[in-house]
């Protein structure tokens, strides 16, 4: 963590001859489970990890904005103000998309250069760009000597990414992000917002997060067309039982999916049936994690992965063998894809001491286990001029 907040640092020094004023690092993500579940309203329970972005910045006295990509090795800037969806550099459209946002809430954006870098894969389902929503929030708060509550800064993040980037997540990545704790998991009630630490550590066991390698990209998925699919069976629900308060499919359990089977079309009704029973196994893995019954979370994972594949049809070929493999492996509880699917990682749960037996059953099939630890959520770091 500190050996990336170093290199960004050092990198900034070089490219601008100056030092900066603030050095922000963000976490990516991994989801335990509750996928696809943000959006409607649903519960989540993901752990921010130790893999980063960084963002060291610095006031300047003109009226625009420069940054550096260590990773990409390039340089975008624009006017204060005048923040383009279009701009031929596309990591810089996270960035804008953050100032533009800030300028709509009514904060100042002062004329700023900085550089960032980070270790988190791009395209495996981890939410680099939370995270780099986050780090330049972050930094930014910095630079103006403001701290944001955390849901609003949260959800300034994700209007970013709505509004500019063109990507409809929900919610999840952002808060965890902001909020996450090491060691713990966080409970998200995405209705409330409310957030409850669950200790995700299980003596004699592991989360892994295993890269298939198979990369996706977001915007072009068919991530946008779920939500308008949930937005439909958010309907049926509504005119089958008028006399419910149904605010959200979070409000419809599955008691009532015998009811709805009769009325929806079928590939309607699988993703209403996706939504229901994940957000009831969400609670139940709280609740295992609490009694310590690392196989039944781990079974609530193989549910939740078969559920994601067969309903909701989010898999691909690369993730539902690495979870094949993993299922055949000893010492592995449980795993499923995790983040929005198409591609990208699977989270698995696995006994401590058979991780060397994992990662080469894993590495025989090209993908890739890196062990994480769970850490804590976005913050400024000292700089020492
Ligand atoms: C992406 C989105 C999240 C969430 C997940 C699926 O990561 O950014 O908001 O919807 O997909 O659970």
């Amino acid at each position: 963590m500190i050996e990336l907040a170093a290199r960004v640092s050092n990198s900034f020094r070089k490219t601008w001859s100056t030092t900066p004023d603030v050095v922000s690092i963000a976490p990516g993500r991994v989801n335990l489970i509750g996928e696809h579940t943000d959006y409607t309203g649903g519960f989540v329970l993901p752990a921010a990890i130790d893999r980063h972005i960084v963002v060291a910045a610095k006031r300047t006295n003109g009226s625009k904005v420069t940054g550096y990509s260590v990773d990409f090795d390039n340089i975008a800037n624009c006017p204060v103000g005048e923040y383009d969806p279009e701009h031929p550099v596309e990591w810089f459209h996270y960035v804008a998309g953050v100032l533009s946002e800030l300028e709509r809430t009514g904060h100042f954006v002062p004329g700023f250069c900085f550089s960032v870098g980070g270790d988190i894969p791009i395209g495996a389902g981890l939410s680099s760009s939370a995270a780099l929503e986050m780090a330049v929030l972050t930094a930014l708060e910095g630079l103006l000597g403001i701290r944001m509550d955390d849901r609003e800064a949260a959800l300034l993040c994700q209007r970013a990414e709505n509004d500019f980037v063109g990507m409809n997540c929900g919610i999840m990545d952002q808060l965890i992000s902001r909020m996450g704790q090491r060691d713990h998991a966080l409970l998200i009630d995405c209705t409330s917002l409310s957030v409850e630490p669950v200790d995700a550590n299980l003596p004699g066991y592991s989360w892994l997060v295993i890269d298939s390698g198979k990369r996706r990209g977001l915007v072009d998925s068919e991530y946008n067309q779920r939500r308008s699919e949930c937005e439909q069976a958010l309907a049926v629900a509504r005119t089958l039982f008028p006399n419910r308060e149904i605010r959200n499919l979070r409000d419809v359990s599955s008691d009532a999916l015998p009811a709805l089977r009769q009325v929806c079309d079928d590939k309607v009704y699988r993703r209403l049936r996706h939504v229901i029973t994940e957000n009831e196994r969400v609670l139940k893995t709280v609740d295992a994690l609490r009694r310590r019954d690392a196989e039944t979370v781990g079974r609530l994972l193989y549910q939740s992965h078969e559920s994601l594949r067969d309903d909701f049809e989010v898999s691909c070929k690369e993730l539902d063998s690495t979870v094949e493999t993993l299922s055949q492996t000893p010492g592995v509880s449980g795993a499923r894809l995790t983040g929005a699917g198409f591609g990208g990682a699977v989270v698995a749960l696995a006994r401590t001491n058979t991780i060397p037996v994992i990662a080469k059953a894993i590495k025989e099939t090209g993908a890739q286990v890196f062990s994480i630890k769970i850490d804590d959520g976005v913050r400024l770091l000292e700089v020492h001029r």
